[in-house]
């Protein structure tokens, strides 16, 4: 490992509490999303340590080895305008941001906090609302700029809101998975303090924890994601701001997404939903770390049964490939050390990953279309299990011909 680039923090990132209790270790890896060209094969990767924390007094559940923003997240590959279905919801959500929040306003300005290519942005724009995209990487932020979605090609800060509230305050904040890459929660908030209007609301997105819990997405875990939100530990954070939670609303998106709504206090009535889910919480036992226990002892299940349902498949001479180069593929290979003696190649549509190598486990990357010669004997480990139905229905010769999609979580699965 190397040490560059990397620090173990020692604190809680909501409460600052040393309280806190490892509860699951994926091992050594590489970042999740740093693919490899073929001259790199040989030269040794930087991997850290991949270890989830549970802090026993706010109960955020969150990883301590952080690897250097900069090195993360300076060029990156994911891109917003890429995945359909996540274009279908951005375009339902700023309508219904604009018709409960917006419409009544005179002239409504939106700041979105990890703005990527401007897809959400546009939809604001296309309502006529007044919009800002807060965007680090560079290759997105100038693809945003190009298309008129003017993005600051910065991380947000709080030092950031203070120039922005120079010219005016934001009736809405928008962030989207993008709280979870955050370090400084504290800084974020207090942001988030100075750019909101008075009745601003700053709503965001962010996967829940208890669905990662129930249908053991620990592939979601890696580097990028410093914090795996419940409400608990989130109300801790808002209210050190005189912020509070008025609403929460589930998403289906990404494997279970949360829509959280955030205002300064006593501005907006407190849905029902704020209750139900702190009661949720605490009956599911999310302030006792025997839930996290329980958790820990499933993956260990699965990545033996995993492992032994590949080790069989290919004693009955099958043939595996991959399918979908995502992020968490990349965890679920690195942790159950699959490489390139179990899969062939991994198929994906996105044309840069084309060509390069999966971190650690060094499988190649190629275009979709090979699958056209694949069916009977053949075997598709499915990791982009997030896009299933999609992938399902897209694949159907291909389970026609013979061919069967391995599901890896939340048990092994063939179909
Ligand atoms: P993604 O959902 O973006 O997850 P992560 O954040 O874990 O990277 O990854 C999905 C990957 O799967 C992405 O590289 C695109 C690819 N993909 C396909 O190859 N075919 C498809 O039909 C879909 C929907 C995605």
């Amino acid at each position: 490992m190397t040490k560059k680039n990397y620090i173990l923090e020692q604190k809680c990132r909501i409460c600052s509490s040393k309280n806190l209790n490892l509860i699951l270790d994926l091992g050594e890896q590489p970042p999740a999303n740093s693919f490899i060209d073929k001259n790199e094969l040989n030269s040794s990767e930087s991997k850290f340590p991949l270890r989830l924390f549970w802090c026993g007094d706010c109960y955020l559940v969150q990883l301590l080895d952080i690897v250097d923003k900069e090195f993360l997240f300076k060029n990156y590959f994911y891109m917003t305008s890429a995945s359909k279905p996540i274009v279908d919801h951005f375009k339902k959500y700023a309508q219904d941001v604009y018709v409960e929040f917006l419409k009544e306003e005179k002239n409504p300005f939106v700041v979105e906090i990890g703005s990527n290519d401007g897809s959400l942005l546009s939809e604001f724009k296309k309502l006529g609302t007044q919009i800002l995209g807060i965007e680090p990487a560079t290759n997105l932020s100038n693809l945003a700029n190009q298309s008129n979605i003017t993005t600051k090609n910065t991380f947000f800060s709080s030092q950031v809101c203070k120039e922005i509230i120079k010219s005016r305050n934001a009736t809405v904040v928008v962030a989207n998975n993008v709280i979870a890459h955050v370090e400084d929660l504290q800084d974020l908030m207090h942001g988030i303090q100075i750019l909101l209007d008075k009745n601003g609301v700053f709503i965001f997105e962010v996967p829940y924890l208890v669905d990662l819990i129930k249908k053991l997405e620990f592939d979601t875990i890696y580097h990028e994601h410093l914090s795996y939100f419940s409400i608990l530990p989130l109300l801790k954070l808002v209210e050190q701001f005189g912020l509070e939670i008025f609403d929460i609303r589930k998403q289906s998106v990404h494997g279970g997404t949360l829509r959280i709504f955030v205002s300064k206090k006593n501005n907006f009535p407190i849905n029902d939903s704020v209750k139900i889910f702190i009661d949720n919480e605490y009956s599911l036992g999310l302030d006792k770390i025997e839930f996290y226990q329980k958790f820990s002892t499933n993956i260990t299940k699965l990545k033996k049964n995993l492992i032994e349902l590949l080790l069989r498949l290919k004693n009955e001479n099958k043939s595996i490939f991959g399918y979908g180069a995502s992020a968490k593929g990349n965890v679920l290979l690195n942790f159950c050390s699959i490489d390139n003696q179990i899969l062939e190649y991994i198929v994906d549509t996105t044309t840069i990953k084309h060509g390069k190598f999966t971190p650690g486990t060094h499988i190649s990357v190629i275009s979709p279309e090979k699958i056209l010669e694949r069916g009977k004997d053949d075997i598709a480990l499915l990791l982009a299990w997030n896009y299933q139905d999609e992938i399902l229905e897209k694949e159907k010769l291909f389970r026609q011909r013979g061919g069967k999609f391995l599901i890896p979580i939340p048990q092994p699965e063939l179909l």
